[in-house]
């Protein structure tokens, strides 16, 4: 088989890395890999606390897990034995959750062997927080995508008061900056960009205007 092209968007919480990681890999016709959603399914699954069970404990609940992936672009489905991961993993206290058990190194160890494993078999647009720097350091082309808290609080906002649900943007604020402290603070494999990564500061940016800059760079 050919080997396979794999495209990193690395960057904090709330920048919208899912969004262009999406619409990238449509204009690719690969699939796009949310890595978030492996650890906040793993947290998930897993449950409140887990995090501060010991490594015995974890490694054991970790054995069953397989994930699976399938169509391309928006279409992408991710899937945990066999089942599409949902919505009920999308909130922030499940996203909190997510980075507790990502401090933890028998977690990343598991999901970079799932990952890189995914990688092995698709093209992929992955995207999360080590995708260049640790998971798939050889990728040819990577993306590190930022803007301040406060545009990412009101980005989350409007994206909430758009689906209907309740939203407090000082709470948002305060929950993000919480997040973006621990993930880019860890031992193992922090938030940050790649020596190779092509940064992008989206504050002051449209949706279209990051998507263009990234085709232009993947072209
Ligand atoms: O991208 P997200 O908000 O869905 O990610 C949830 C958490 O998972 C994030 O706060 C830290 C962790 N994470 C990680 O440590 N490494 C990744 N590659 C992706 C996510």
């Amino acid at each position: 088989m050919d080997k396979t092209l794999i495209v990193t968007i690395d960057g904090p919480a709330g920048v919208g890395k899912s969004t262009m990681a999406k619409q990238l890999a449509r204009h690719l016709s690969i699939p796009y890999l949310d890595t978030g959603a492996m650890f906040r399914s793993v947290a998930w699954k897993l449950g409140e606390g887990s995090w501060e069970w010991d490594e015995a404990k974890l490694g054991a609940a970790l054995d069953g897990i397989e994930y699976g992936l399938s169509g391309t672009g928006e279409d992408s489905v991710l899937s945990l034995n066999g089942t599409a991961i949902g919505n009920e993993i999308r909130t922030e206290q499940v996203g909190m959750w997510a980075s507790n058990i990502a401090t933890l190194p028998v977690i990343r160890t598991f999901l970079k062997a799932a990952q890189q494993a995914l990688g092995e078999k698709f093209s992929l647009v992955a995207e999360g927080r080590d995708m260049g720097t640790v998971v798939f350091p050889d990728a040819p082309c990577k993306f590190f995508l930022d803007a301040s808290v406060d545009e990412r609080a009101m980005r989350r906002f409007r994206q909430l008061v758009a689906m209907g649900k309740p939203a407090d943007l000082e709470e948002l604020k305060e929950q993000i900056a919480r997040r973006d402290h621990q993930d880019r603070n860890r031992v193992v494999a922090p938030l940050k960009p790649a020596d190779d990564a092509t940064t992008i500061d989206t504050t002051e940016m449209t949706r279209e205007q990051v998507l263009a800059a990234l085709k232009e760079a993947v072209a």
